[in-house]
């Protein structure tokens, strides 16, 4: 039996029968990258990262501290291998970046990017249109869903509260791509709430500015999350 076949075996035994592991791309090793890494690993997931640099001592150095099924590639080879691929890189590249990527027809996409200006002090698409109906628009075909962007790698890495888990609300046009996600979601320890359609990413891409707004500039710390409650 070769590594990656008994590293499924394991994730069944583990997981009492339901076969859940996936390979994702996660596009870019900068903050988001290396902290959704390491914790998707741990959760039984492949993780191929597509970077610039795959050989560099910093990405390769990633790869170890993943796990044995961890690799990188470049961008394009990354997500020709993954049935979910992370956008995890600056917005400001996406136009240049994601058609490179080649055809990524009936792929999830998880979307956390932010059309943050330089300055990170606004954002750069709003109120008519998001930056994930751009991105879906630059990948025809991909599932796109808006995902993990209303919040800070702090909570990527440690979703741990004394009021329980914080929400991570995500918005995309397919139920079955979202249904995924949300499993991702929870295997980060966050509550995934369905927003409804792409189109609601016009309001999750403001949500995380007031999320950096709170922590960076109203001095509350990154240790802050959002949660929805109910009655
Ligand atoms: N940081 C957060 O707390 C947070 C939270 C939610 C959402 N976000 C959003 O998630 C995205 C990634 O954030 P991040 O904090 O991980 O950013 P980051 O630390 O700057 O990393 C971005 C990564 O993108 C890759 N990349 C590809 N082309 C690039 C280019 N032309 N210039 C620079 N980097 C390029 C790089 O990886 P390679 O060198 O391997 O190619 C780089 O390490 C952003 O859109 C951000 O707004 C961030």
């Amino acid at each position: 039996m070769n590594a990656k076949i008994f590293a499924a075996a394991l994730v069944v035994v583990c997981f009492g029968g339901v076969v859940h592991a996936r390979t994702i791309a996660i596009i870019g090793t900068g903050d988001v990258g290396a902290t959704l890494g390491p914790r998707w690993a741990a959760a039984g997931h492949e993780i191929v990262y597509g970077s610039r640099s795959p050989e560099s001592g910093r990405v390769q150095a990633l790869v170890v501290e993943t796990g044995v099924d961890a690799w990188a590639a470049l961008p394009s080879d990354a997500a020709v291998a993954a049935e979910v691929i992370v956008l995890a890189i600056p917005f400001s590249v996406v136009e240049d970046l994601l058609p490179r990527l080649g055809d990524q027809q009936g792929k999830i996409v998880i979307d956390c990017t932010n059309p943050l200006s330089r300055d990170l002090a606004d954002l750069v698409v709003g109120h008519g249109s998001s930056g994930a109906e751009i991105v879906a628009g630059l990948l025809p075909g991909a599932r796109v869903v808006k995902a993990l962007n209303t919040t800070g790698v702090s909570n990527m890495r440690d979703t741990a509260y004394p009021d329980g888990p914080p929400t991570m609300l995500m918005a995309g046009e397919s139920a079955m791509a979202k249904a995924v996600v949300a499993g991702l979601i929870s295997d980060l320890g966050f509550e995934p709430v369905d927003a409804g359609p792409l189109k609601s990413a016009r309001w999750l891409e403001p949500l995380a500015m007031l999320w950096i707004e709170l922590a960076y500039r109203q001095g509350m710390g990154d240790d802050i999350a959002f949660k929805l409650i109910r009655r």
